[in-house]
């Protein structure tokens, strides 16, 4: 794997080479957390080296969008977190870009630094924000954004795989102990900022039968295990409490999902190994790698990325706050949208499970929201389809387990051959992938997708 670093860093080292040469440059990026990590990473290290920059933010590239920024006619575009499935489009308008991007490629280009091309996977050795990450390492000494790179991994999901982070991820955690470090703890969302029911009652990955969603059961469980959680009348956080009482309530919840039926899946995901922003102020949702991310969806997928990208870049007052009113709208929604999945259910066909959302859910999160009712509402053994109106198509969001994707699941293939059967586009990686299908042509689209699936699942 360090071979793998070694190499990426060599062709980071030509595209910073290939950088250093221009004034302005105009970056492009996603509006996801990892998107948002990887635009202040790239922003940042330009600013130290002093070259300015102009930020566009967008949902997802597309001819139309290469085609705008060729009549910009800007000296250099520096793609990050997007880019690699777009290169024909880049190449075709005649684009000077660097793509840095760890979607699976479709196309070539001379300075494209892409984890697949050196034989890693995009979707959990290193994300957009690392990728960056390295090529912000040969522009100067920048080691101190490592935090972004992680927390960029992190909103991807890159843990999922194996509980942790590995491969490249791994390397920038541990070759820059300074600023971010790795403690295993209970895994569920809010420690730094929830008190401690909340964190149980909010908790959906992994939803926890009988405590999510319901505050007095969780209220009740905590007075249980015998500890007291009003302190000065306020509730403790999870980083209020000492280690026994951590230890204490760990232990009474594992055997209280054992008890009420919790798969042991989902038992062994209770506790997980998280990443602490060492620079950050500890009760902050900077502090914590996932509860960062998520405030970073929160601006981004509201259109509201530059918002995002201020609190990386350091600001802690007007951005942050506008952030953390941004975060509460975004939980609104995201209960919502799991109550709609909730009440309008998920249908099963043999080798897929959907649900359409229509305009009840924004399609820039009705992906996050499937993530999630996958594991609360939906069925592992099937890959999850959402699908969500958008002004130019139905928004399609998949999402797999690691199971399938072992069996031969490639949500990203798949969605990209029925595409050009039906026309639309899309991309992503095995696990994870999304698209945009022409109108009318729902019913079709996952049909296709259904048999396109069956074939992928041959192994056993
Ligand atoms: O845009 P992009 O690559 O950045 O997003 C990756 C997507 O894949 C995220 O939405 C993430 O939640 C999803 N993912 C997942 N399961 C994994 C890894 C990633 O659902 N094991
Ligand atoms: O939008 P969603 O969260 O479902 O995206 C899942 C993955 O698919 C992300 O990595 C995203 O970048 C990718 N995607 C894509 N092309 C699209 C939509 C999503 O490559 N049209
Ligand atoms: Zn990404």
């Amino acid at each position: 794997m360090t071979e793998t670093m070694s190499m990426m860093t060599e062709h980071a080292r030509e595209c910073a080479e290939e950088i250093k040469r221009y004034d302005e440059i105009q970056l492009v990026s996603h509006i996801d957390a990892d998107g948002i990590t990887s635009a202040a990473i790239i922003a940042k290290a330009l600013e130290r080296y002093g070259i300015g920059y102009k930020m566009l933010f967008v949902k997802q590239l597309d001819e139309n969008i290469v085609k705008k920024l060729t009549d910009d006619a800007p000296d250099l575009v520096i793609f990050t977190d997007l880019g690699s499935g777009q290169l024909e489009h880049i190449n075709n308008y005649g684009l000077n870009a660097i793509v840095c991007d760890h979607h699976r490629p479709q196309g070539e280009n001379r300075f494209h630094l892409n984890p697949h091309l050196f034989g890693a996977n995009g979707s959990y050795e290193i994300s957009g924000s690392g990728t960056t990450f390295i090529l912000a390492t040969q522009l100067g000494n920048n080691h101190d954004l490592a935090d972004l790179a992680i927390v960029g991994c992190v909103g991807d999901m890159q843990y999922r795989k194996h509980g942790k982070l590995v491969s490249l991820n791994r390397i920038i955690l541990e070759t820059n102990p300074d600023v971010i470090s790795s403690k295993t703890d209970i895994s569920l969302f809010g420690k730094q900022t929830r008190p401690v029911y909340k964190m149980l009652q909010y908790s959906s990955d992994p939803f926890i039968p009988g405590l999510t969603g319901n505050e007095d059961a969780c209220t009740d469980f905590l007075s249980r295990t015998g500890l007291q959680f009003s302190n000065d009348e306020r509730w403790r956080r999870w980083i209020d409490l000492c280690d026994q009482e951590k230890m204490k309530i760990t232990s009474s919840l594992l055997q209280y999902c054992m008890q009420n039926g919790m798969s042991s899946y989902n038992m062994g995901r209770l506790v997980a190994e998280g990443y602490i922003l060492l620079g950050e102020k500890e009760g902050t949702e900077m502090r914590d790698a996932t509860e960062y991310s998520t405030l970073l969806n929160a601006t981004g997928r509201y259109m509201e990325a530059e918002i995002g990208m201020q609190v990386c870049m350091g600001d802690r007052d007007k951005a942050y706050e506008q952030a953390r009113e941004l975060l509460n709208n975004h939980r609104r929604n995201l209960v919502n949208g799991l109550n709609f999945v909730k009440e309008n259910g998920i249908k099963e066909l043999s080798h897929v499970q959907y649900f359409d959302a229509g305009k009840d859910i924004p399609e820039t999160i009705v992906g996050i929201v499937a993530g999630m009712s996958h594991f609360s509402a939906g069925n592992r053994k099937l890959p999850i389809i959402a699908f969500a109106d958008k002004e130019d198509g139905h928004k399609v969001s998949a999402r797999g387990t690691q199971e399938l994707v072992n069996r031969g699941l490639n949500l990203a293939d798949a969605l990209t051959i029925v595409c050009q059967e039906l026309g639309g586009a899309g991309g992503g990686h095995d696990i994870a992938a999304g698209a945009t299908v022409p109108f009318g042509k729902k019913e079709e689209f996952i049909s296709k997708l259904n048999s396109t699936i069956a074939a992928q699942l041959t192994r056993a």
